[in-house]
């Protein structure tokens, strides 16, 4: 049994019962916290906390955190970071006035990513995607999400999904995997859509759920990818394997996406730069999560997700990095925290929330993570010496993360 305590926190924050599974509406603006704290590992996962007075007297390992913060670790949910190559000369591109889909329409985009990744064997895949989550980890990550969808072929859609296999074993970092095979429609299957997904429906999810390589499935619902009706089809499908939706939805247009991924039982619907009255009016009704990517508004020159719309309507809200070689170079959810108080007008407490405790749920971990809870995954962010928590996101570019504690 190896124990370790916490002493002298000056605020343990997110504090939540175990049976506080996300936070919405007006309640994302409380973190509940305790100052002057302890809190004591054991096992890695989270014995006890509370005032410093009530702290045990020893255990293996002390840490003295004197004006510093314990926060649960971020939890990214929508991540693309196995990838090959990098395209940096699309964001040049861009420089000098292309916009995404007109890189795209050049065989850049999605398309360039998915020609790399079938040149690059696993093992190199591996160690690029592995040096990414330790870099993600010092800025305070300790749950992920990852995606596949840039192989679009059976081999490079598996190969991608076994690397991420390898990570979930490797890495000290909690990972869940989402098949995204339709991410986008290949040169090869431009005049035969169905075709594509055919191929993806027949060939690539039975032999994906043979090896049990996915724990949910995503589509790139937006003009010029997937219409809702693919999305339709493919959730369908997915559904048969026990895949729950997580679905890239109103990027760049409206399309009634949500309606249908609300329907299908999505467990998030992420970006929303854009959304409509109906948007919102079935979320509303909904276990789904609402996920915006501020990296990507950033990096791309595109809206912010209107998340005091969204929150103000009384619904649940997450932030995820997006971290992927075209739209989002970067895993770095402090930077995201700092860009959702700047550009969405979240407050210091609403970005914690959004990026721990609804970034669990948003991948279906919120019993394991993103709170201080006795008995979860002691997954931890120790601060440096900071004044206040609302320091974090005013700091934007700064890594004021000291020490990062995994399952202890
Ligand atoms: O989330 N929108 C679709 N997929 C990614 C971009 C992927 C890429 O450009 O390689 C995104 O922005
Ligand atoms: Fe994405």
């Amino acid at each position: 049994m190896k124990s370790l305590l916490i002493q002298h926190i000056q605020s343990l924050a997110g504090i939540r019962r175990s049976d506080e599974l996300l936070v919405k509406g007006v309640a994302m603006k409380h973190l509940p916290q305790e100052e002057d704290a302890f809190l004591l590992i054991e096992n890695g996962r989270i014995h006890s906390f509370g005032k410093m007075e009530a702290a045990p007297e020893r255990a293996d390992e002390m840490i003295d955190a004197t004006d510093k913060m314990v926060i649960p670790c971020w939890c990214d949910s929508h991540t693309h970071l196995v990838y090959a190559g990098s395209r940096e000369a699309e964001f040049v591109g861009k420089i000098n006035g292309l916009s995404y889909a007109e890189i795209a329409a050049r065989g850049g985009g999605i398309l360039n990513s998915a020609l790399l990744l079938n040149q690059t064997d696993e093992a190199e895949l591996y160690d690029s995607a592995l040096q990414r989550l330790e870099e993600v980890k010092n800025f305070g990550t300790g749950a992920i999400e990852i995606k596949s969808g840039y192989g679009l072929t059976v081999e490079g859609e598996l190969k991608m999904l076994r690397v991420i296999r390898k990570l979930k074993e490797n890495s000290p970092l909690t990972i869940k995997a989402t098949f995204l095979g339709a991410h986008a429609y290949p040169i090869e299957y431009k005049e035969n859509r169905k075709g594509y997904r055919d191929l993806l429906i027949q060939q690539m999810l039975p032999a994906i759920a043979e090896e049990g390589l996915a724990d949910f499935i995503d589509v790139f619902c937006e003009q010029g990818y997937f219409t809702v009706e693919d999305t339709e089809e493919i959730l369908t499908a997915g559904a048969k394997y026990g895949l729950r939706p997580k679905v890239h939805v109103n990027q760049f247009n409206i399309i009634d996406g949500i309606e249908a991924c609300v329907k299908h039982k999505a467990l998030s619907v992420d970006h929303l730069e854009l959304i409509a009255e109906n948007d919102l009016i079935a979320l509303k009704n909904s276990n789904t999560m609402p996920v915006a990517l501020p990296g990507c508004s950033l990096f791309l020159r595109i809206p912010y997700t209107p998340a005091r719309r969204i929150i103000d309507e009384g619904l649940p809200f997450a932030l995820a990095t997006d971290y992927n070689p075209g739209s989002a170079p970067s895993g770095n959810m402090n930077l995201v925290m700092s860009l959702a108080c700047i550009n969405m007008q979240m407050s210091p407490e609403e970005v914690i929330n959004a990026s721990t405790l609804n970034g669990a749920y948003a991948m279906g971990i919120e019993g394991e993570l993103g709170s201080i809870t006795i008995g979860k995954k002691a997954n931890l962010i120790l601060t440096q010496k900071i004044p206040s928590l609302a320091y974090l996101p005013y700091s934007f570019g700064s890594n004021l993360v000291e020490r990062v504690i995994l399952h202890g």
